[in-house]
């Protein structure tokens, strides 16, 4: 079975472009377009350049000592957290800017939940001196402050979504719409592996050189490309997708996508999309998506801004109903404890969403001479203050 997508936009029978017809002319330039720019020497050359000077790549593969013992395993981290701007976001942005720019757009608009997209979209906006609108969940606003205050110091104008839960499914809501409204000179930046066709298998590509970099790290530290697992924490599934792509097909590597239980699978407070989603349209693409018995969207809710979304990516709908990956539902406590232990234990913050991933081992058991890569997705700046609360420091 294939795990990548096909010729029409598919990961088995998720994804697609199902979009209403006034957004059909941005959609339709962008899938006609994107394979033949990333493929131009030009583009290739310049996107290098700026994940290499400006956004400090490769990131380090780092064996965690102290994890690996406690756990009696051996746990190599993928150091996303330190690339510019502090997560894994700004490989898809840097990429979606240069997009834009070979498209001719002048307008950036973007939607974040943790911020970390949003810094990320300002931060190339900044860069490139364009113009920047982000969409922000109010109560995303409300707990992700730090990021708030870089996106308006970066020159990006934040807009808050008012509606619903007030979080990522909102915002994206409101990026959509003012999409719609202009068709022209807009680019709209998508933050994760989803929305229609051919976003999810573009954005892929883009964060796909976190997979690229670990195989040749890993053939330097362990004399293998392959390792036993691979472990990401899934939102929209931005980051598990990158460090996933280049062992999509590659069954001997096993793969474990890490999503948000909130307060508990069943407590109604969740985000555990896998295990609660049923196959729907959000936001342009068929997948697995939490919904009433009617077909309404159900609120999520995690801890973490950055998984709080009641869908997951395409890819990552066929990944679990295939059964290439197993899905993982880790609770708030238990991932805020494990972001409390990686700091303890490496010296390492990381961010709230990432703490789910580090959360597993307390749910699954590894051999001893495993091989377990943890995508460390994002530092936990921009989370200290829920931290703090949290455990009363
Ligand atoms: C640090 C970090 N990790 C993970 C995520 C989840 O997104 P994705 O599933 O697209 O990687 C986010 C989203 O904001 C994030 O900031």
């Amino acid at each position: 079975m294939k795990h990548n997508i096909d010729s029409k936009g598919y990961y088995g029978k998720f994804g697609g472009a199902y979009i209403p017809e006034m957004l059909y002319p941005n959609v339709e330039e962008l899938r006609q377009n994107y394979l033949k720019i990333m493929a131009e020497p030009s583009f290739k050359k310049e996107f290098d350049q700026l994940l290499k000077d400006y956004v400090g790549r490769p990131s380090p593969l780092y064996f965690a000592k102290r994890l690996s013992e406690k756990y009696n395993t051996k746990v190599y981290l993928k150091r996303e957290d330190l690339n510019h701007t502090g997560a894994h976001k700004v490989n898809n942005t840097i990429g979606q800017i240069l997009m834009a720019q070979r498209l001719g757009k002048t307008r950036i608009i973007a939607e974040t939940g943790a911020g970390q997209h949003g810094v990320a979209t300002a931060t190339v906006c900044a860069l490139m001196g364009m113009e920047c609108i982000v969409y922000m969940g109010e109560i995303d606003i409300a707990r992700q402050a730090p990021n708030v205050a870089r996106m308006k110091m970066l020159g990006a104008e934040v807009r808050p979504a008012l509606s619903g839960s007030r979080t990522l499914k909102d915002a994206t809501n409101e990026a959509i719409r003012d999409w719609i409204n202009n068709p022209i000179d807009t680019h709209y930046i998508i933050g994760s592996v989803v929305g229609p066709h051919p976003y999810p298998d573009m954005v892929a590509r883009f964060q796909a050189i976190v997979s690229e970099e670990i195989k040749w790290q890993l053939l330097e530290k362990e004399g293998t490309e392959k390792p036993d697992y691979v472990v990401a924490c899934v939102g929209g599934g931005s980051n598990a997708a990158g460090a996933f792509y280049h062992y999509l097909e590659d069954t001997d590597v096993k793969l474990i996508a890490v999503e948000a239980a909130g307060k508990g699978i069943h407590s109604g407070e969740s985000a555990a999309t896998s295990v609660l989603g049923r196959e729907g349209i959000i936001h342009g693409s068929k997948t697995l998506l939490m919904q009433t018995k009617d077909g309404q969207i159900t609120e999520p809710y995690s801890i973490s801004a950055g998984l709080d979304y009641p869908g997951v990516g395409p890819m990552h709908a066929h990944l679990y109903t295939s059964g290439r990956a197993e899905f993982i539902s880790i609770t708030d406590d238990d991932a805020m404890i494990a972001g409390l232990e990686l700091s303890k234990l490496e010296g390492i913050i990381p961010a709230i969403e990432t703490s789910h991933s580090l959360a597993i081992f307390d749910k699954k058991t590894f051999k001893k001479e495993d091989v377990v890569v943890i995508n460390l997705s994002g530092r936990g700046d921009k989370d200290l203050q829920n931290y703090i609360d949290y455990f009363k420091l």
